[in-house]
């Protein structure tokens, strides 16, 4: 095998008993292929970030909901939250209990509200609007709403979910409405939870959050939980030996505050986060084919099999994914050179990577497109009616096996009305 360029999966032993090339010939491409024990190594990382014998993990399955993944995930103990009836859904089916699963809803209408009353999963609402609404939809009941605190963090504007310029939570100087309307349904607030973004690689933003969080949660006496929210980065640019989050360090200084706030509270009640990025993102390498090679007014295209109805994030926020390049029989690439790599859409955004270096590549090579196990399957769609890929997961023991069959033409025809 002349693997050409593969320093971090070779590193990691990715692809257990089998190699990108062969996966490439059975199953196809563009194919997703996870690996177990990267996915397994994540949840414990995670869980063991804070020293607190009342933390709780929820993974967040908007990065990732194949339910094969999310049994692995739900085995490392591991809870969930949920975005909408569809997650709750997949995390029942997953085998999570309602109790395990914390609805985080924004701008829902009665009808889901309803569905997850029933459903018997707990429940955070994000406005003063929606709190009215669930409490005229079951009064008595409990409840727990998302606090903007003031604090967000993110690699992009699009993701950072908390401070002046987002849709979500609940500003502080609004929690004396909180309370109003608590006593108006006669409704128990049982969690205040917060998300303040998506990929931090410093601490310092989330740190400075949770001050605010806990200084609002003093304010409440019958708390059962406090979620302290996702966003935990990975380092996308591995080739360049981007730095990990140190975990250890965050994880002290969150453990301290957690069990001053403890003391001062007077009852343990559980400490949550909602990881979905740290948890599956690194579990992934997406392999595609280069279909075409040209160049265009000086700039040289790998044209691939990855456009961005499979892999949306470098066209959606300009996010950076390493590559990697597999070839089984040809020469070896003895010079780099800079290209851009893009997909098969009919837009002039469909842009993997953008301008960069690598060794040069031919028509069938396979590529492998780094760290695209959060946000890529799940975000993916049939634009321009291609086909949703396949999904294999390498197993503990090296194994490969199918976890989503490749969509059919069938399956574009399949949802519509006789
Ligand atoms: N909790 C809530 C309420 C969220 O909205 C999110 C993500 C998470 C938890 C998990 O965040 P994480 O740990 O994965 O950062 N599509 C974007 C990321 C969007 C994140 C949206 N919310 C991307 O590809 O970068």
């Amino acid at each position: 095998m002349n693997y050409i360029y593969s320093i971090i999966s070779t590193g990691k032993n990715f692809y257990g008993d089998t190699d990108p090339v062969a996966l490439a010939e059975e199953f196809g491409t563009p194919l997703y292929v996870y690996n177990e024990n990267i996915l397994r190594k994540r949840c414990r990382d995670l869980k063991g970030l804070i020293s607190y014998d009342k933390f709780v993990v929820n993974y967040s399955p908007k990065a990732n909901s194949n339910l094969e993944l999310l049994k692995i995930i739900r085995d490392e103990g591991l809870r969930a939250d949920a975005m909408s009836p569809g997650e709750i859904f997949l995390n029942l089916k997953a085998g999570y209990q309602p109790g395990e699963i914390l609805y985080i809803c924004n701008n829902v209408g009665e009808d889901e509200f309803l569905y997850a009353i029933q459903s018997g999963v707990n429940i955070s609402v994000d406005s003063l609007s929606q709190l009215e609404m669930f409490g005229k939809l079951n009064p008595g009941g409990e409840v727990a709403f998302r606090l903007n605190p003031g604090v967000g963090a993110g690699h992009h504007e699009k993701v950072r979910t908390a401070g002046s310029k987002t849709k979500f939570g609940i500003e502080m100087k609004l929690v004396p409405h909180v309370k109003k309307l608590l006593k108006e349904y006669n409704l128990k607030l049982i969690g205040i939870n917060q998300h303040i973004g998506s990929l931090f690689l410093t601490g310092e933003a989330y740190l400075r959050s949770t001050v605010n969080i806990l200084k609002v949660a003093r304010e409440f006496e019958e708390l059962e939980f406090i979620d302290l929210g996702g966003g935990f980065g990975i380092p996308y640019k591995k080739q360049a030996k981007e730095e990990r989050l140190d975990l250890r360090d965050l994880g002290k200084k969150l453990s301290d505050r957690i069990a001053k706030w403890t003391a001062g509270y007077g009852k343990k009640i559980e400490f949550m986060i909602e990881p979905g990025r740290y948890i599956v993102a690194e579990s992934s390498i997406l392999l595609g084919r280069v279909n075409a090679v040209k160049s265009n007014y000086g700039i040289k295209y790998i044209g691939t099999d990855i456009g961005f109805n499979v892999l949306v994030r470098p066209a959606m926020y300009d996010s950076h994914h390493d590559i990697e390049i597999y070839r089984k029989e040809g020469e070896p690439s003895d010079h780099e050179e800079t290209v851009r790599i893009v997909g098969n859409i009919c837009e002039t955004g469909d842009i993997i990577a953008k301008d960069r270096k690598l060794p040069e590549l031919f028509e069938k090579d396979i590529i492998g497109i780094l760290d695209s196990g959060a946000y890529g399957f799940s975000m993916s769609s049939n634009y321009n009616n291609r086909l949703r890929p396949a999904e294999v997961l390498v197993e503990a023991n090296g194994n490969c096996r199918l976890i989503r069959r490749r969509d059919t033409l069938e399956d574009l025809a399949g949802k519509f009305v006789e």
